[in-house]
């Protein structure tokens, strides 16, 4: 094997992928199951996870399996722990990457104080308990559900990087522009950072490592490219350092990166994949709040 395929290898590493039936998780999948990897998914819709786990299956044949959970349900987690357990005595990568969007409704032209105070007005709590539970709660919760079998896996084999979490924050944790409608998911994501850098303050006497992958625009479910004032539609593109939004290479180049031995003395850090939007975004480059 080469120095290069060596350095960068993930061949036979257990992962788990919330949320990789679909969107970022799916390609993540795919680019580690043609890489040698086996992939349990997770996600709440049964038919998503069937259509994607035979998609997977196909590539790598018998290295994909799902087990359907609601990673906002303590019960949920457990079953999910249960199903790896059945199967795997270690787990060497842990992709929390299950997230929700939304927020407030979109209040344009934020300058009187009436209109800011619009955005209260229709601001709907539950929609922001909801987003939290998903965005924070449940990363925080299924990684220390996991912390044995990640442990087990960094103590068989230490110095090869196993026993990585890779939390899937996004560029817009550092956004403090004033997108008031995404205020709520915003900040979910900035106190992703901050638990996930508690959780590797915590954790890494077991020998598991745990950083953020941050995203910029991809084009997803989530940031559907055939919404007009989101940053994955072509015609935004002007607004972007790059002149374009990420493919599902770049997101899997990162996330192979955070799962091999390559950075195995990377922990407690954030990888910006995001084209140089956290450049701009908090400057004159942005969209209408
Ligand atoms: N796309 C982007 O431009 C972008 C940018 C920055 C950050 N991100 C982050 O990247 C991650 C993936 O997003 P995406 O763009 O790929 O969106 P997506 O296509 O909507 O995927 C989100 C995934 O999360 C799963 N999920 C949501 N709630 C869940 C729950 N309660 N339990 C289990 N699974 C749940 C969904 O599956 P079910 O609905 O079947 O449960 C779905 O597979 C998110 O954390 C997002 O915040 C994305």
């Amino acid at each position: 094997m080469s120095y290069l395929a060596d350095l960068f290898s993930v061949e036979g590493r257990v992962v788990l992928i919330t949320g990789g039936g679909s969107g970022l998780g799916y390609h993540m999948a795919e680019g580690f199951i043609k890489s040698g990897a086996k992939v349990y998914i997770t996600g709440r819709r049964e038919n998503v996870l069937k259509q994607s786990t035979e998609k997977l299956n196909s590539i790598g044949p018998g290295t994909a399996a799902y087990c359907a959970a609601d990673v906002s349900s303590p019960e949920s987690i457990k079953k999910l722990v249960a199903f790896v357990e059945s199967r795997e005595t270690v787990l060497d990568v842990l992709i929390n990457n299950s997230g929700i969007g939304g927020g407030d409704p979109s209040v344009s032209h934020l300058d009187s104080i009436e209109r800011i105070q619009e955005v209260f007005t229709n601001s709907d709590p539950t929609n922001w308990d909801k987003i939290y539970r998903t965005n924070i709660w449940a990363p925080f919760a299924i990684t220390i559900a996991f912390l044995h079998l990640l442990g087990a896996a960094a103590k068989a084999r230490p110095g090869e990087g196993r026993g990585s979490v890779i939390m899937i924050s996004s560029t817009n944790a550092n956004s403090w522009n004033p997108y008031m409608s995404l205020l709520a998911y915003n900040s979910s994501k900035a106190a992703l950072n901050l638990v996930t850098k508690t959780l590797a303050a915590k954790v890494y006497t077991h020998g598991v490592r745990v950083n953020t992958l941050s995203p910029g625009p991809f084009p997803t479910d989530m940031n559907d490219p055939t919404q007009e004032e989101g940053m994955t539609n072509p015609s935004n593109f002007h607004r972007l350092p790059m002149g374009r939004a990420g493919n599902a290479d770049e997101i899997s180049g990162a996330a192979l990166y955070f799962a091999s031995k390559a950075s195995a003395f990377t922990h407690g850090a954030d990888l910006l994949v995001d084209g140089g939007l956290g450049l701009v975004q908090n400057g004159t480059n942005r969209i209408t709040p």
